[in-house]
C-alpha cells in the first residue's frame, strides 16, 4: 500500500512528501515533535502528547500551526490513510522557511509533517520476552533534554555506540555518575526492596507521556516509588529494570553493559506493568 504523508494541508505519496531546503528544522534543528503509540487502531495517550508539544512550542516560540481539534483530526487522518493499526505516528513543527540566518524570521508560518508507520506487534512482544540490552554512555547533551526537540545527534551516536556493544538501547550518564535516561526513552530500576526508581523531571530528561502514564499505574497498583537519580552500579545490582517510551511502552533491560540485571530475565514487576499499561492510558479509537 502506498504511504502518505501529511505536509502543511495536504495528504501526500511518501515520494512526493518533502519540505523547503531553507526549513529552520533542517538548518538549524529549530524543531519540535512528537510520537506516539497507535494500538489495536487507536491512539494512545493523545491528550499528554498534546499537551508536551505545546509545552516545547512554547518554550522555544514556535507558532502553534493548529488548533489541538486540528491536529487530532491531522493525526487520526494519517494513522487511518495508512491502515496502520499497531505502529506509531510522528508529528514534527518546525518554526517554518525562512533565508538562513541564526535569529528568528519575522512572520513564518510553521512548518507542519506527520506520518505514520506500522510496527510488527508480535517483534516487539518478543523482544519484550527476552528483555534488552543497555550500555551506558556519558551524556553529552544540551541543558534543556525536557524538550522534544529534533537535536538527536547525541542520541543517534549513542545508539550507534549501543549497536556496536551488542546493545539496544543507550543509557546516558551524567557528571556525577547518574544515570540520565535512555537515547529515547526514561529508565527506570526496582530496588531489591521492591521500590522503583526513575530521575525527577529536571531539564536533563524528557518528561516521557509513558512515564507519567506508569506513574499513574504505580501509583494504582499500589507500588512504592522514589523519583531520585540512580547510578549505573546501583542498576547492575537492582531486582528489575526496564525503559519506558511510547514505541515499547514498558520494555525490560535484562543486562546493563555486559552485566546481568536480575539472572537476566525480565522481572514480573516489569512483565506485569507491561501488561497492565494500556488499562491506564488513553485510548482514542481513530
Ligand atoms: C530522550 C528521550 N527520553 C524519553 C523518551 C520517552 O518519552 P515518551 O514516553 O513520551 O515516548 C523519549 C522518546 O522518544 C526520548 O527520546
Amino acid at each position: 500500500m502506498a504511504r502518505i504523508v501529511y505536509v502543511n494541508g495536504r495528504y501526500l505519496p511518501y515520494a512526493e512528501a518533502g519540505v523547503h531546503v531553507e526549513d529552520r528544522g533542517f538548518q538549524f534543528a529549530d524543531s519540535v515533535y512528537e510520537v506516539c503509540e497507535v494500538k489495536s487502531g487507536a491512539l494512545i495517550d493523545t491528550t499528554r502528547h498534546l499537551a508536551r508539544l505545546d509545552r516545547s512550542l512554547a518554550e522555544l516560540k514556535i507558532a502553534k500551526p493548529m488548533s489541538d481539534a486540528a491536529l487530532r483530526h491531522v493525526l487520526a487522518q494519517i494513522v487511518r490513510r495508512n491502515r496502520v493499526r499497531d505502529g506509531l505516528v510522528y508529528l514534527q513543527v518546525t518554526r517554518g522557511k525562512a533565508a538562513r540566518d541564526f535569529l528568528f524570521p519575522g512572520e513564518t508560518d510553521p512548518t507542519l509533517v506527520a506520518l505514520a508507520r506500522p510496527i510488527d506487534p508480535y517483534k516487539v512482544a518478543a523482544k519484550a520476552k527476552s528483555g534488552i540490552a543497555v550500555k551506558t554512555v556519558p551524556d553529552p547533551r544540551w541543558g534543556r533534554c525536557d524538550l522534544k526537540t529534533v537535536m538527536l545527534l547525541p542520541a543517534a551516536l549513542a545508539k550507534e555506540t549501543a549497536r556496536e556493544a551488542g546493545a539496544q538501547e543507550a543509557w546516558f550518564v551524567d557528571e556525577k555518575g547518574f544515570v540520565t535516561e535512555g537515547a529515547s526513552s526514561n529508565a527506570w530500576i526496582v530496588r531489591p526492596d521492591g521500590f522503583v526508581l526513575t530521575r525527577p523531571l529536571d531539564n536533563r530528561i524528557l518528561g516521557g507521556v509513558t512515564r507519567a502514564t506508569l506513574l499513574d499505574l504505580l501509583k494504582a497498583q499500589g507500588v512504592p516509588v522514589e523519583q531520585r537519580p540512580f547510578t549505573v552500579p546501583e542498576a547492575q545490582a537492582a531486582r528489575e529494570a526496564f525503559v519506558t517510551s511510547a514505541s515499547a511502552t514498558v520494555m525490560p533491560v535484562v543486562s546493563i553493559d555486559g552485566h546481568k540485571v536480575a539472572e537476566g530475565r525480565p522481572g514480573d514487576l516489569t512483565k506485569r506493568l507491561r501488561e497492565k499499561f494500556h488499562d491506564l492510558a488513553e485510548i482514542t479509537p481513530v
